[in-house]
């Protein structure tokens, strides 16, 4: 067990160096061939990348001798987030001793498949081990500065963001800060003393505030908003903020969540989405992941998207069904919904969707004011009796005429699922069209469609 007491290790890095220097003196030799350093992000990564982002998945230690777990990851994702190995429990569950081997079984697969690696979560009130808790205030400052240093010395140079905080305010209207061991004892100062701490033991990381309920514009947010206002005016060091953006029908993607990611890039700081998930399935589970990701890439200092697990079996919500991927690892309507809002594409496969169909666009016409768009709708290798494509058009954009089928919106406005009128019955391999008009208002951005889903 890769066990540490505190007393100054230097740090994982120090050893991966000596290893890549050993590498490289046998490559030299032409002993072994090194790969190259070009970084390799999977297909949603990728796409992501090319939009300068990464895409991410929150991943858990032991699933990853799971071989489709570990592909799926591999294949798809450009950086992981440790779902719960390091946490406090699980890193320093008695005082002064440390167990890093389950976060580093997880960083160590992330380097090696050459993925980045947010850290979460440094100070939280949950999941905290009973010794914290019982800890008078001087006692716990200094426990919450070790803990932190301790661990981010561990892996100093390998985590792109860390969670420094996480979860410091309460639900509801009141805008207070949550009771915890922190607050109660130390006041609202722990949080910038955190800060301060990790800042001065990496540097190179970047330092987030994470809480959730905080995705709309709402009492809770406009808390952290002024918290975070309040540390870019005093130099508190801060550098990003992270949206955990879970979703369900209680708890739906707010119609202001583009906005309130672009006021808080406003403040000066990097906005993260670090734990979507959202529950449903078919087009509108994809419906709202095009919202998601769409409201990520309109605000310029969103850097990244982190879904809350790889597999719907394994998620913390399972029964809800809010992953890309099933519990048999296939692509769901959302993997296809996200990939086609990252620009990318499936490999001219199944666009992500359920296999039965695709869905491509062009634009057919353009004018001073506005363009005609078709979608063109093919059926795979099997006959299908109807099908749907989600159709995001870019505010301010309307949609003014559609044809060859009908349309359902979202709340929001911005994404009309597109269903057949007369045209849903089609043979193996044979296809059909809609087409629509758009009102540019001024935004030349092109519309995105995403995955097609059949029955
Ligand atoms: O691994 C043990 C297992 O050995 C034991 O038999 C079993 C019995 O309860 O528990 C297992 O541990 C569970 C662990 O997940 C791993 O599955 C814990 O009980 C359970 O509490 C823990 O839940 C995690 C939860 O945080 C704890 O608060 C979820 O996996 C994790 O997805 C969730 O993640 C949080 C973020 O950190 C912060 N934001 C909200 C998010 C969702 O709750």
């Amino acid at each position: 067990m890769a066990q540490k007491t505190p007393g100054g290790s230097p740090g994982r890095l120090t050893r991966r160096a000596l290893s890549v220097l050993t590498a490289g003196v046998l490559a030299a030799a032409g002993v072994v061939s090194l790969a190259g350093t070009a970084e390799a992000t999977g297909a949603l990564g990728d796409a992501a990348a090319a939009k300068g982002r990464y895409f991410g998945a929150a991943v858990a230690a032991n699933h990853l001798g799971e071989a489709p777990y570990a592909s799926t990851l591999n294949a798809q994702f450009g950086s992981v987030t440790p779902e719960n190995e390091m946490k406090w429990d699980a890193l320093e569950s008695s005082r002064g001793s440390f167990n890093f081997s389950a976060a580093d079984r997880i960083v160590d697969h992330a380097r090696g498949q050459g993925m980045k690696v947010r850290g979460h979560t440094l100070v939280w009130h949950s999941q905290l081990p009973g010794w914290v808790s019982g800890l008078a205030a001087t006692d716990l400052r200094a426990a919450m500065n070790n803990h932190i240093t301790q661990v981010m010395t561990h892996y100093k140079g390998e985590i792109d963001s860390w969670d420094v905080v996480n979860e410091a305010f309460q639900d509801g209207g009141s805008g207070a800060r949550r009771s915890s061991p922190f607050q109660d004892k130390l006041g609202n100062g722990f949080i910038e003393e955190a800060f301060r701490t990790a800042r001065a033991v990496d540097p190179g990381a970047k330092l987030c505030y994470n809480d959730y309920n905080t995705d709309g514009q709402n009492a809770k947010s406009n808390a952290v908003y002024a918290m975070v206002k309040d540390f870019k005016q005093r130099g508190v060091p801060i550098d990003c903020v992270g949206f955990q953006s879970h979703f369900n029908s209680n708890s739906p993607v707010p119609s202001d969540y583009r906005a309130n990611l672009q006021r808080f890039a406003d403040l000066g700081v990097d906005v993260q989405i670090t734990e979507l998930d959202i529950e449903g399935s078919g087009s509108a589970q994809a419906a709202d992941y095009t919202t998601v990701v769409n409201a990520c890439l309109a605000v310029s200092r969103c850097t990244g998207i982190t879904v809350w697990g790889v597999t719907d079996k394994y998620s913390w919500r399972s029964g809800g069904t809010p992953l890309l991927f099933d519990g048999d690892y296939n692509k769901k309507p959302a993997y296809g919904a996200v990939l086609a809002a990252l620009g990318g594409s499936d490999g001219g496969g199944d666009g992500g969707g359920t296999g039965a169909c695709t869905a491509t666009y062009t634009q057919t016409a353009t004018w001073n004011g506005g363009y005609n768009g078709q979608v063109t709708v093919k059926a795979g290798s099997a006959g299908i009796t109807t099908w749907s494509v989600p159709v995001t058009v870019p505010s301010p954009q309307k949609v003014s005429a559609l044809w060859n089928g009908a349309p359902a919106w979202d709340a929001g406005g911005t994404v009309m699922t597109v269903k057949p009128t007369y045209n849903g019955t089609l043979a193996a391999g044979a296809s059909t069209s809609f087409g629509f008009t758009v009102t540019s208002n001024g935004s030349t951005a092109a519309p995105v469609v995403g995955a097609c889903t059949a029955s």
